[in-house]
């Protein structure tokens, strides 16, 4: 019999990818290509899902020529994405009817107040585990239904469909009208316990049922594709997170894992059960893998980290390419006292405030674009050492490692403030690309390419770590520091 792999697609918020890995979970080929981000307003952030469907087609087909691998080797295909992302199309033509609204969009804004009425942010978390911020899709779904002319009634007469991206490619990829419970935890639609829509929720966020997609584990056979994949079965899909923490395999409650790309999201696996956050994390789904009972997960979502490298390169032109900040953080010593938070989507976990903006701080005529750097490089420990610290408040066991991937981890100089800050090991594994090798996984052991999760741990391999070396006491001063820096961002809003 001829060699067989299994594919993942990554719709990711900047890109879409592919990846075809083996047996051994190592990576064969890639494909990927950009799309655009459209900017209509301050504080809108919108993707063309016709220009994504084109760009996912490309990269597995050109994944598959790089890998010289035929779609008849391919044993099942998984699917990750950027989560939250909103979008609605057309049953019959599939046309969407109006651009994607991505997660990091801040338009519904003042919806949020409104649905919060009396009872405020936390009115909706009991059932779904999510605090009412502009992040997820629930809202941003109400927008969509209020604003297009006509759309309501369509929706009504289940005329038109609601997807996260996920949904969106199994759609073109199957005609199934599905989602996975990851995904589905993130719309403030899902009850948390049910794992079904919630009536109630529907009904107060005021979204018919007809247009909402059957929500599925992450881990079964959706359907066969036609067209390009003619054949393969879909097989999985998570939200990138989630399928993070399941390519990392932290498959045991304590276990955590950081990504770091355009913004950062550590996830901790709390078992079966869902756990209340006191300290401002989301409860939140791991995975579900076929008919095994759901696994829980506490997660602490940050906006904004990779996005401020690209801010540095496309809006101040300090640097030509990502990697560059590393370079010129290390020009100089340290940050030069200044302080940088980047609240530009106002500031997710722990926090959740959709009215804070991004300061920078602490200048002097002294600082120059070294400091700048290292103060982006900084933004993004000392936003992760806050969601740190709640992690820790509410499972009561400390964090003593973490587990890192994504593209900003192969900064050497990152990962190290990162350990200094956290004051823990930082570890990365062999293969980083552990958001499409979680989907490759889920898909795998759905059509029996693995056998089961232990085998799948014994692919999981160090390659790097970080120990901290910071003195305490420069820790300490550093964190009231940023502290005071979060407070200006807070209170620039009147
Ligand atoms: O919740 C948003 C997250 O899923 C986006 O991830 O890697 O596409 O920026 P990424």
């Amino acid at each position: 019999m001829t060699q067989q792999y299994v594919a993942a697609i990554d719709q990711g918020t900047t890109s879409s990818r592919c990846i075809i890995f083996d047996h051994d979970g190592r990576i064969v080929s890639v494909g990927q290509r950009e799309h655009r981000q459209i900017f209509p307003q301050p504080g809108w952030v919108e993707h063309d899902a016709l220009e994504i469907w084109e760009n996912v087609q490309q990269v597995v087909r050109s994944a598959l020529e790089e890998g010289g691998i035929t779609t008849a080797q391919l044993a099942a295909v998984g699917i990750t994405n950027q989560r939250e992302t909103t979008l609605v199309w057309d049953r019959e033509t599939g046309e969407p009817v109006h651009n994607a609204i991505v997660w990091q969009d801040t338009r519904t804004d003042s919806l949020i107040r409104e649905l919060g009425g009396d009872v405020g942010q936390e009115r909706f978390r009991e059932r779904c585990g999510l605090p009412l911020a502009t992040y997820f899709s629930g809202p941003k779904l109400r927008w969509l239904l209020d604003e297009v002319p006509g759309l309501r009634d369509r929706a009504e007469r289940g005329e038109v469909l609601f997807g996260t991206m996920d949904t969106w490619i199994i759609w073109k990829l199957t005609g199934r009208h599905v989602t996975d419970v990851t995904n589905a935890s993130r719309t403030m639609l899902m009850n948390l316990r049910t794992l079904q829509w919630d009536p109630e929720c529907l009904d107060e966020i005021g979204v018919p049922a007809a247009m909402l997609p059957e929500i599925r584990s992450s881990a079964e056979v959706y359907g066969e594709a036609t067209g390009f994949l003619e054949g393969v079965p879909v097989a999985a899909a998570l939200g990138d997170q989630h399928a993070a923490l399941f390519g990392q395999t932290c498959f045991s409650p304590g276990e955590v894992k950081g990504t770091y790309g355009t913004g950062t999201f550590l996830v901790l696996n709390t078992g079966t059960e869902p756990v209340t956050s006191a300290n401002g994390l989301l409860t939140t789904m791991g995975y579900q893998i076929g008919d095994q009972p759901a696994v829980y997960a506490l997660e602490g979502s940050i906006a904004v980290t990779g996005s401020l490298v690209q801010w540095l390169r496309d809006n101040l032109g300090l640097i030509s390419s990502a990697p560059e900040v590393e370079t010129l953080a290390l020009t100089v010593e340290d940050n030069g006292g200044c302080y940088i938070v980047p609240a530009f989507s106002g500031l997710f976990a722990p926090h959740w405030r959709s009215d804070a903006r991004g300061v920078v701080t602490g200048l002097t005529a002294y600082v120059n674009k070294g400091h700048l750097a290292r103060a982006i490089l900084e933004a993004s420990a000392w936003q992760t050492r806050e969601v740190v610290d709640a992690m820790n408040s509410d499972s009561g066991i400390p964090l003593t490692t973490l587990k890192v991937d994504g593209g900003m981890t192969s900064d050497d100089l990152l990962m190290q403030i990162l350990s200094d800050v956290l004051d823990v090991e930082v570890v990365r594994p062999l293969v980083s690309e552990t958001t499409c090798l979680g989907a490759a996984y889920a898909a795998g052991l759905a059509v029996g390419y693995w056998a089961d999760m232990e085998s799948l741990r014994a692919n999981w391999h160090k390659a790097a770590e970080w120990n901290p070396k910071m003195d305490p006491r420069v820790r300490d001063r550093e964190y009231r520091n940023w502290n005071k820096a979060v407070r200006r961002t807070l209170d620039w809003v009147e």
